[in-house]
């Protein structure tokens, strides 16, 4: 019988980056993906709604202070901004006591596996078939026969839009998270940022014209004009939404709550400090807790890993 290697997280995190760098190259002091970012001071203020819910303390009424990363997903970071291609959007937000919390988002609503060892599987398909130079179609198709959760995410990955702004888009951070409330009982929600812009999308053929950091130029001539804010939303999952599985999303009916607001004021003034620093999704606080995702648990050794590589280049 064959039986598929069961992976520690460490084993794992160690073959999904040495895979990416082995499809993708090595770009020494970067994070092997989203390696070009810009960091930005910003401001939360919850409305409220969430405390009910909600112990965490940025939840509650007094407004934090956040730092924000807007990414390109490449793990080139000459990567051109006018590509279809996703976008990153992590906040760290600096609590009352000292402590931090992440919340890291992309500007899609699902990821492409179910499981690290299956996202494994799929970066393995990926790799260049050494004649053409190119992705082989018929190991991608060969994937997705074995797991088919992975078509919707896929099929959403290749035709992304690309951003008119990091400003106008719109982020999801795709797991489930447990929120605890002041008696205990937990409640199983998803985060999504909600542009108060409105969302807009580039046309391809003229994005190709931008000069290769467009949305960092962007946003800093927006920035000179007045910040720019984004509304965190949270999905309530009910009975039965699957909290294990991050190409799943919950039905659209599901209640959505209002958390809070996030400002965004400037440019972060140490760009090198943050650039040496490492987001995590599972950098949590009390009232916030991982959920039974696979995917989200092997995240922080995955980071690790990029971050002890990255550190020791430069
Ligand atoms: C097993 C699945 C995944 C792998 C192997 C992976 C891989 C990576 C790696 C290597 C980094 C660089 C970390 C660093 O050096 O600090 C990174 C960063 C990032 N990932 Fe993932 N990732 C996965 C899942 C996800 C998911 C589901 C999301 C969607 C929310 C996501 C969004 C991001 C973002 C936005 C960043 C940039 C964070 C920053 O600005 O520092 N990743 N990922």
């Amino acid at each position: 019988m064959c039986m598929s290697p069961v992976w520690t997280h460490p084993q794992v995190a160690v073959a999904l980056v040495d895979t990416i760098e082995h499809l993708s190259g090595t770009h020494a002091g970067y994070r092997r993906a989203h390696a070009r970012g810009v960091c930005y001071d910003a401001e939360f203020t919850p409305s409220g709604e969430a405390s009910r819910l909600t112990t965490a303390s940025h939840l509650q009424s007094a407004p934090v202070r956040a730092t924000v990363r807007f990414s390109h997903t490449g793990t080139d970071p000459r990567r051109h901004d006018g590509e279809r291609a996703a976008r990153g959007f992590a906040t760290r937000f600096h609590l009352p006591d000292g402590s931090n919390t992440d919340v890291i988002a992309v500007n899609l609503d699902r990821f492409v596996s179910s499981t690290p060892e299956s996202f494994l599987g799929l970066l393995q398909a990926a790799e260049r078939d050494p004649d053409t130079g190119q992705p082989d179609p018929a190991k991608i198709q060969a994937y997705v026969g074995l797991h088919p959760e992975a078509g919707t995410a896929l099929a959403a990955a290749v035709g992304i839009s690309v951003p008119v702004s990091y400003a106008t888009t719109e982020y999801w951070a795709i797991h489930a998270f447990i929120w605890r409330d002041a008696d205990g009982g937990s409640h199983p929600v998803k985060y999504r940022w909600e542009p108060d812009f409105g969302a807009e999308h580039a046309d391809p053929t003229e994005a190709a014209s931008w000069s290769p950091e467009h949305l960092t130029e962007e946003l800093a001539e927006r920035l000179a004009e007045g910040p720019v804010s984004f509304t965190l939303k949270v999905q309530l999952g009910e009975e039965g939404d699957p909290t294990d599985d991050p190409t799943q999303v919950w039905p659209a009916d599901r209640k959505e709550i209002t958390a809070g607001r996030l400002t965004i004021t400037a440019e972060a003034e140490d760009q090198q400090h943050w650039a040496a620093q490492s987001f995590d999704p599972n950098l949590l606080t009390p009232g916030i807790e991982a959920s039974d995702d696979p995917v989200l648990a092997a995240r922080s050794a995955v980071y690790a890993v990029s971050y002890d590589r990255r550190a020791h280049e430069r």
